[in-house]
């Protein structure tokens, strides 16, 4: 019988695929600022989001954003509310100028940011993965991405498939490229050339649940043509203050930052996004087919690992077998099944190394 995990081991062994762990010193310096902030002598709960002290904090996190992600000086950096979701539909209801807009199609994520754009306008799919239920990516210099689209979506990793792009598609001039990237922000050196905006949700790579950090080229910005409050130029104009931000979020987010830098920036994240994920595939790899990941071999994700197993039971064994042990949030979305450990900046790599050894022992015992 296994031993049971100690507290520490419980939320090392923790692969939710968001909200997601924190690194530990994080954890620790939030407690801090719950109770205190800044040595403010008030808790960053209980903080106006006007005041002076909250006033240091987000001028704080926008520059820490910018050098950490090496945003150009022609980008405005947003802190807004709503998640990743609720930029689904303003992203149309701000850019959709000719009507049409053009679409890949990898995922769950995707589906539903079509779902919300067709309701703007006419969509072009420029890619459709469903039918392949979205385990691989195409060659991204193939797409016919239409010149008259009033700007194009991808998702840069797919949280639930386990796919990501190694390099993303880029439209033709004058098509703003518009990319999720919710689950591998920070984790990636950027190629600003090919971006006109980015979002994520920051309860994975960078921090709590409640905060969505938008990056958009201020030509695009300009562009913004939603009323308020959904307009991003008015968001923009405010400071991020044009209703109260998520105040705590960004508390998170200013830690992850400042832990991104002191642990060797992006560059580094990347490094050990590799490193894990590639501890995870070679053990899946080395049960000769008991267990199979979901995803391409050419598109498999740094971020989110997904793995079938040969019956239901043989998945229900394991996970089993990895609760009594400490692990947890190993089971796969309900619309792909199966396993998926997520691997996001905090993942620890000897409880890495620890899932990949019950991988290859499992093979043998969950028959
Ligand atoms: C790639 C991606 N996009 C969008 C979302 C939706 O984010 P939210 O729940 O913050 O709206 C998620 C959530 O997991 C995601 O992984």
């Amino acid at each position: 019988m296994p031993m049971m995990a100690s507290q520490m081991e419980r939320s090392a062994g923790n692969y939710s695929a968001g909200p997601s762990r924190l690194p530990d010193a994080v954890r620790a310096m939030v407690a801090e600022d719950v109770l205190d902030l800044d040595g403010s002598g008030i808790g960053c709960l209980e903080h106006s989001h006007r005041g002076e002290v909250f006033d240091q904090v987000l001028s704080q996190t926008e520059s820490l954003t910018r050098n950490v992600l090496n945003v150009p000086s022609d980008y405005s950096v947003l802190f807004l509310q709503g998640g990743a979701t609720q930029q689904f539909g303003l992203i149309p209801m701000n850019f959709s100028e000719t009507g049409l807009s053009a679409h890949t199609n990898t995922g769950v994520w995707t589906t539903k940011a079509m779902r919300a754009a067709e309701q703007f306008g006419p969509i072009s799919i420029v890619f459709d993965g469903a039918d392949d239920r979205f385990r691989s990516l195409p060659d991204p210099t193939n797409l016919q991405i239409p010149k008259e689209a009033s700007y194009f979506h991808t998702c840069a990793n797919n949280t639930v498939m386990g796919t990501q792009w190694k390099n993303l598609p880029s439209p033709p001039a004058n098509v703003p490229h518009v990319c999720d990237m919710s689950s591998e922000i920070g984790s990636r050196v950027l190629d600003w050339n090919n971006l006109d905006m980015l979002y994520a949700g920051c309860q994975k790579n960078l921090g709590v649940a409640g905060t969505v950090l938008v990056i958009i080229k201020n030509d695009l910005l300009h562009r913004s043509k939603a009323p308020t409050p959904f307009n991003y130029q008015e968001h923009a104009s405010a400071g991020s203050r044009l209703n109260t931000p998520p105040t705590f979020g960004i508390v998170v987010l200013r830690r992850m930052l400042e832990w991104i830098q002191e642990h060797g920036g992006v560059k580094n994240m990347a490094l050990r996004a590799e490193k894990r994920a590639q501890l995870l595939y070679d053990a899946i790899e080395s049960t000769q087919g008991y267990w199979q990941p979901h995803a391409s071999h050419a598109c498999r994700s740094v971020m989110n690992v997904t793995w079938h197993g040969p019956n239901p039971e043989a998945e229900f064994q394991f996970l089993h077998q990895a609760n009594e042990l400490g692990f947890s949030g190993l089971k796969g979305h309900r619309s792909v099944g199966g396993l998926r450990a997520s691997v996001y900046n905090a993942a620890d790599e000897v409880a890495c190394q620890k899932l990949a050894e019950l991988i290859q022992t499992s093979s043998r015992s969950c028959k």
